[in-house]
């Protein structure tokens, strides 16, 4: 039974809970809690849990598969602010900054050893499938976060390049979120391909309003280092539609201040904050978000299945989209 989302989120950290008791050493296993505590939107299991019920599949087979996907996802996260010398995530300091980079690390790598010990349980026909997926995702995260990296010290990324990365860097992990549902669900290979492109869209619109809030969000609600962005010299899609529509002047400008470390990070974000909205990079941004949208429920409404978890998938798409956190 579709139940609210609220609900599956509920579900999904009451078993989050009862999978992740830790034991010594501390300095590897409190990290993991802490960071695993601090929540999120929880979107990617969600995503697990909804997938499943549209294939008919009842979403309490599916939390190990989710509990994967969200242990992965906050893998990355606390390597993720390492790379990006992130200081604050979900409105708290990050692990590499409450403890040490070192603690971050080992601690990051023993949560993908405990993302994939989640899918031991399953049967051989449905383990396979799903780690041949977790596996080529996970692989591809990685190759997208490289790409990112390469971006801060390049000055000749193009739109299309950017794209590719943020496809590998989120919207992949989106896409197995919602196929690992599938999967459970006993979905054919086509449905599965249809729900993993939905997951795409979605995941470019996804990280598109990642980037616009991280430049214009309320620092009050959106719990990173607001212009962080900015501050690492990050090829996003607002600086690289400013570098498009600005005059030369402007256009100039950007690139120097993206050609080095700022002393005074906030008069830097200050100023392409302004360059941004003079050229008109954010409403191209939001039509950007917009456009991924359209397209991702497009892929959706060709789904069949049960009709309450469809609905459920749409109104969830549209909350993310709409979030300012
Ligand atoms: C942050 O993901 C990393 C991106 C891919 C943008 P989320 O915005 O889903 O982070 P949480 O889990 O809700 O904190
Ligand atoms: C993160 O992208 C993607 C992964 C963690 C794989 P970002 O660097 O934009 O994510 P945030 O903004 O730190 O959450
Ligand atoms: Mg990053
Ligand atoms: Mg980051
Ligand atoms: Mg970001």
């Amino acid at each position: 039974m579709i139940e609210s989302i609220e609900q599956y989120r509920q579900s999904f950290d009451d078993y989050l809970q009862k999978i992740l008791q830790f034991g010594e050493p501390a300095g590897l296993y409190e990290p993991i809690g802490y960071i695993m505590d601090l929540g999120g939107k929880r979107m990617r299991p969600v995503l697990v849990l909804l997938s499943a019920e549209l294939f008919g599949a009842p979403a309490e087979n599916a939390l190990p598969a989710a509990a994967a996907v969200e242990i992965f996802h906050n893998f990355s996260l606390v390597h993720d602010d390492i790379m990006d010398a992130a200081p604050l995530r979900r409105g708290r300091p990050t692990v590499h900054r409450k403890w040490d980079p070192n603690t971050a690390i080992l601690s990051g790598d023993a949560m993908l050893i405990r993302a994939y010990q989640q899918l031991d349980g399953y049967p051989p026909e449905l383990f396979q499938p799903l780690t041949r997926l977790f596996s080529r995702t996970a692989l591809e995260v990685c190759e997208g976060q490289q790409y990112d990296m390469d971006f801060e010290s390049r000055d000749d990324v193009g739109i299309p390049e950017y794209l590719r990365m943020i496809e590998f860097k989120t919207a992949v992990l989106l896409g197995c979120a919602l196929q690992m549902g599938a999967i459970i669900g006993g979905a054919e290979v086509a449905e599965q391909e249809a729900v993993y492109d939905f997951g795409i869209r979605l995941g470019l619109a996804f990280q598109l309003q990642d980037d616009y809030l991280d430049v214009f969000g309320n620092p009050e609600t959106f719990g990173k280092q607001v212009g962080g962005d900015i501050i690492e010299n990050k090829k996003t899609y607002l600086y690289l539609q400013a570098l498009e529509r600005c005059g030369a002047d402007d256009a100039r400008e950007l690139r120097d201040l993206y050609s080095v470390r700022p002393t005074n990070p906030q008069s830097k974000v200050d100023r392409v904050r302004q360059i941004f909205e003079t050229c008109g990079a954010d409403r191209q941004t939001r039509n950007q978000i917009g456009g991924y949208t359209r397209e991702a429920f497009a892929r959706l409404d060709t789904l069949t299945g049960n009709p309450r978890a469809k609905a459920a998938l749409r109104d969830f798409g549209e909350w993310l989209l709409r979030r300012d956190f």
